[in-house]
């Protein structure tokens, strides 16, 4: 009789440990998801929407300096242009509140530390995803933003051969959510946002011109910047937002991007690391029309100025609006070779390069801007030879790395 009873105990027991032990591991999950994610639990996200201090610090930021200063979102704002952008138009007088998920493409200290230097010059950034249409509308009910500087992004050609879904999550999804917000808005905001020069993709004529094909993207990021500029032209047709698309070619820069090219030949030619610069089939030479970060703001700046208001609200459209798009290139296309050669020259280090053919990962060969159309609509000057953009990208790369021993010499 006391056999049955001991085995039932004992299965009630293992029963129990089970238990205990899948609740551990539930309760374990939940801990580990709520601190790596803090603001992606909806009871979590709503209490930091009724945060008094939250508000206050986007009706400060969004609140203009200059009598008839804009109030700007300035989607990406702890990005490169981001961040530069903002600060400009903080310093000549107009609100900026900032938006940006601060996601790990790359070192995410880089992004505080432009978070630090904008919150002194008095921009605020909100941490939060594009896609976030309830965060979205918050803003907008805090801030009655005229303008809308959309950079946020998934940047980067090679980053789409592992995570292609970044690409569409902020490049196409999160420029439809942040439309599908504005459109609704009475009244409706103007919108710049950020192409770019890779949507000319394969093409051989240069300088690449506005009027040229753009169907032969080469790049998962190109097409979802083609996407882009097809989606603008749907939400101007039908709710009359005004939009300008603006394609950037190869930005660089103080405070610029590492994933990109200027900035890790940098800092492995500093650490003595070999850099491969690629060729094209017969040694063809890749180069790109490199635009320095100042001659950028002062496009993206045009294009705002020049913007038109919207027509429509409450997503209705009242009338035909603004539709544009703008080539914000340097149009004086440098070796990536002659790149290296004066980065050798500023650093006083011998680059370890080797040659090799260029990988197929969607990089084109060359990039080269007609910014004719820029420069008379935007008054877009760009003044900054590659040369001289770069001596002040690498002071800023000391000052703000501090890497220890050179090298060897040039
Ligand atoms: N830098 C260039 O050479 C270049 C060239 C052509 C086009 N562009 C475009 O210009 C814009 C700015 O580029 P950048 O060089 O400053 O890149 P960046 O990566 O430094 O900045 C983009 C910022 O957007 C944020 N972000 C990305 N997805 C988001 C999302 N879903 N929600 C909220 N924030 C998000 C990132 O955290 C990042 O801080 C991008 O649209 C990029 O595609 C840049």
């Amino acid at each position: 009789m006391d056999k049955p009873l001991n085995a039932n105990r004992l299965r009630t027991h293992f029963s129990l440990i089970k238990l205990i032990a899948w609740t551990c591991i539930f309760l374990g999950l939940i801990l580990f998801f709520s601190l790596h994610y803090p603001h992606s639990s909806p009871s979590n996200r709503l209490k930091y929407l009724e945060d008094s201090d939250w508000k206050y610090q986007i009706l400060n930021s969004g609140r203009p300096k200059s009598r008839n200063g804009f109030r700007v979102l300035v989607t990406g704002a702890a990005g490169f242009v981001g961040m530069h952008v903002s600060t400009a138009l903080r310093q000549r007088g107009d609100g900026v509140v900032g938006l940006d998920n601060f996601n790990g493409y790359y070192e995410k200290s880089l992004k505080r530390a432009r978070e630090d230097l904008l919150k002194s010059k008095d921009v605020f950034i909100v941490e939060g995803d594009i896609n976030d249409g309830v965060l979205l509308t918050k803003l907008f009910k805090l801030v009655k933003f005229t303008h809308v500087m959309h950079l946020a992004a998934q940047a980067g050609v090679r980053y789409a051969m592992k995570n292609p879904g970044s690409y569409v999550h902020s490049n196409i999804g999160g420029f439809v959510s942040l439309l599908e917000v504005c459109k609704l808005m009475n009244p409706q905001p103007a919108i710049v946002w950020a192409s770019s020069s890779s949507v000319y993709g394969l093409n051989k004529k240069v300088p690449f011109s506005e009027i040229d094909r753009t169907d032969n993207p080469s790049s998962l990021y190109a097409a979802t910047k083609k996407a882009g500029e097809a989606i603008a032209h749907t939400y101007n047709h039908i709710h009359g937002l005004s939009i300008t698309g603006l394609r950037f070619f190869t930005v660089y820069g103080p405070w610029g991007r590492p994933d990109m090219a200027y900035f890790f030949f940098t800092r492995d030619i500093l650490k003595g690391k070999q850099i491969s610069v690629f060729e094209g089939l017969n040694g063809f030479t890749v180069s790109r029309d490199f635009t320095y970060i100042d001659d950028i703001v002062k496009g993206c700046l045009g294009a705002l100025d020049t913007a038109t208001k919207s027509t429509g609200s409450g997503g209705i459209k009242k009338g035909p609006a603004q539709l544009r798009v703008y080539n914000l290139g340097n149009t004086s296309p440098v070796p990536v070779s002659k790149l290296v050669n004066i980065l050798e020259k500023l650093l006083k280090v011998k680059a370890n390069k080797v040659v090799s053919p260029m990988p197929a990962n969607g990089d084109v060969l060359f990039t080269h801007a007609n910014i004719s159309l820029a420069r008379r609509e935007l008054g877009y000057k760009p003044t900054t030879d590659l040369q001289s953009g770069l001596k002040k990208f690498v002071a800023w790369y000391l000052d703000y790395y501090k890497p220890s021993g050179k090298k060897s010499s040039v």
